[in-house]
């Protein structure tokens, strides 16, 4: 089950997913970026086309120069060094214009570098550029950084070199002794949810994350813990997602103010568990999957606040200590007791990609453990839609975009988006959406296989007069009614959630 979508099955749900984005009207997810893209800060189109300086030759700064001129000024100055564009780092600003071999302006004195910018300039048949000797040293990698190894930062050598042991011996593969959990969950339909139950999961989420962030502290502190806590946490929230799925992963949304890691790492558990379980795990590795969902990020709390706290795009020093993280944890649980030997497994991999971009290892494919390539889909969905230090939430459909491309460029594993849409719906269950019918309504539930039409309350009509949730013409499976469709994705009311663009789909895969 975990073996790559075949390529015409993944297209048919791309072209789905793409079509059904030019009726609602956005843009379309997958498009390249092109030059006049550029703001008006990029100047490599503007100079091509620009006019000849005027008489006194001073023209209007390097956007007026012709391209003969620049390359006539490069040949004469030979403060510039030859930089492969890859190297530049984004977000800082040049203070020296960017030139291509040949001596054309590519960018600006005072630009920013920026991915889009980055990318352009390759695909423009530029890999190398021409830089002054000064703009160098703060725009560009440092090639040492290239060589440091992970084991060049003080880790323990021996437990990383046994966990890789670990998983060259074979444990990468998932064995379902048990029957699949998926036969107990229970289809609820257009039913609405258990409010009793409901304020029941919200309390002891609170108290389960409490628990959780004691016994983070703990172990910070050096001391040994007992992990039967988080194992009984995940065999009680295995029990709530087979009688409500939906309600239970709802249940969790937006319960935490804090973007502490003990609150995150219940949504995320929550929510691998629930792509598991459509997966057809069983409960043994269903329980797996939600505990090391729990600890998994425990690691974090190593890495010095104000990286981790930053407000702003981290270094590269500062990436790497964030990539560090997967490694801490794998030291903290090693004192944690009771723990099946596959967690700190999962735990350590979750943030390798199938594609080897991902770290700490750089593992591709099939030497990343099923269990952590579902837990990466549901990590990156919960980062993307959660408040960052740097960033407003994403809209969750967005999210949901982000990942559908990142399954298609292979970073993520198709079969776990597709099993997330199975989860979630294409529209998020909890997120709002606009109706054709000019109501608002919020996704209730997912509706199987038909995730672009979700079961969903409306919560507004065309007047904007908020209506009666609980009645139940309001609660309406958008499969069974034609004439009703989703025809706009929309934030949560009162928050400034962002949604998708070329920028938040690359700076999400360097995120944390
Ligand atoms: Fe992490």
């Amino acid at each position: 089950m975990f073996t790559t979508a075949s390529n015409s099955s993944w297209d048919g749900l791309v072209d789905c997913f793409s079509s059904y984005r030019l009726v609602v009207g956005l843009a379309p997810a997958f498009d390249l970026i092109r030059f006049h893209q550029f703001g008006p800060a990029c100047q490599l189109e503007k100079q091509l086309l620009a006019p000849e300086p005027n008489e006194s030759g001073s023209g209007s700064g390097n956007l007026m120069m012709s391209s003969t001129q620049v390359a006539e000024n490069i040949t004469q100055d030979d403060g510039l060094v030859t930089v492969s564009v890859n190297d530049l780092i984004v977000g800082r600003t040049m203070n020296f214009p960017i030139y291509d071999p040949h001596g054309v302006l590519l960018l600006a004195e005072n630009s920013e570098i920026t991915q889009e910018r980055k990318r352009a300039i390759i695909q423009h048949g530029v890999p190398e550029v021409r830089i002054s000797q000064e703009d160098k040293k703060r725009v560009t990698m440092n090639s040492e950084l290239a060589n440091l190894k992970t084991n060049s930062f003080g880790f323990d050598a021996d437990l990383t070199k046994r966990i890789d042991t670990i998983i060259d011996g074979g444990l990468m593969t998932l064995k379902n002794d048990g029957p699949a959990v998926k036969n107990d969950v229970v289809y609820l339909g257009r039913k609405g949810y258990d409010q009793q139950r409901r304020q029941k999961l919200i309390e002891q989420h609170k108290s389960n994350g409490k628990a959780l962030g004691e016994m983070i502290s703990e172990v910070m502190h050096g001391e040994k813990i007992n992990g039967s806590i988080v194992s009984n946490m995940a065999a009680h929230y295995l029990k709530e997602m087979t009688t409500d799925t939906d309600n239970t992963l709802t249940s969790v949304i937006d319960q935490f103010k804090d973007d502490d890691i003990a609150s995150r790492s219940m949504e995320v558990s929550l929510l691998a568990m629930a792509i598991g379980i459509e997966m057809d795990l069983d409960a043994v590795n269903a329980r797996h999957l939600a505990v090391a969902g729990l600890v998994h990020d425990w690691g974090m709390m190593k890495v010095p606040v104000e990286t981790r706290t930053a407000k702003t795009k981290l270094n590269p020093l500062e990436m790497l200590e964030i990539k560090k993280h997967p490694i801490y944890s794998l030291e903290m649980l090693q004192h944690v007791s009771a723990l099946s030997t596959v967690i700190p497994v999962i735990a350590y991999q979750v943030h390798e990609r199938i594609n080897g971009t991902g770290y700490p290892r750089g593992r591709r494919g099939q030497s990343i453990h099923p269990l952590a390539r579902i837990l990466q889909v549901a990590d990156a969905f919960v980062g993307m839609t959660s408040v960052r230090p740097y960033r407003p939430a994403m809209m969750r459909y967005s999210a949901m975009e982000c990942l559908i491309r990142q399954a298609r460029e292979n970073y993520v594993d198709p079969k776990v988006v597709r099993a997330l849409l199975r989860v979630q719906s294409l529209f998020p269950i909890g997120s709002f959406v606009q109706l054709s019918d000019d109501s608002i309504a919020q996704v209730t539930r997912r509706n199987q296989d038909h995730y672009t039409k979700p079961i969903i309350t409306r919560v507004q009509n065309a007047s904007g007069e908020l209506v009666d949730r609980e009645a139940d013409e309001n609660l309406i499976d958008l499969h069974e009614e034609e004439s009703l469709d989703v025809v706009r994705a929309l934030p949560t009311p009162g928050s400034n959630e962002i949604n998708y663009s070329e920028d938040t789909y690359h700076s999400n895969l360097v995120a944390p």
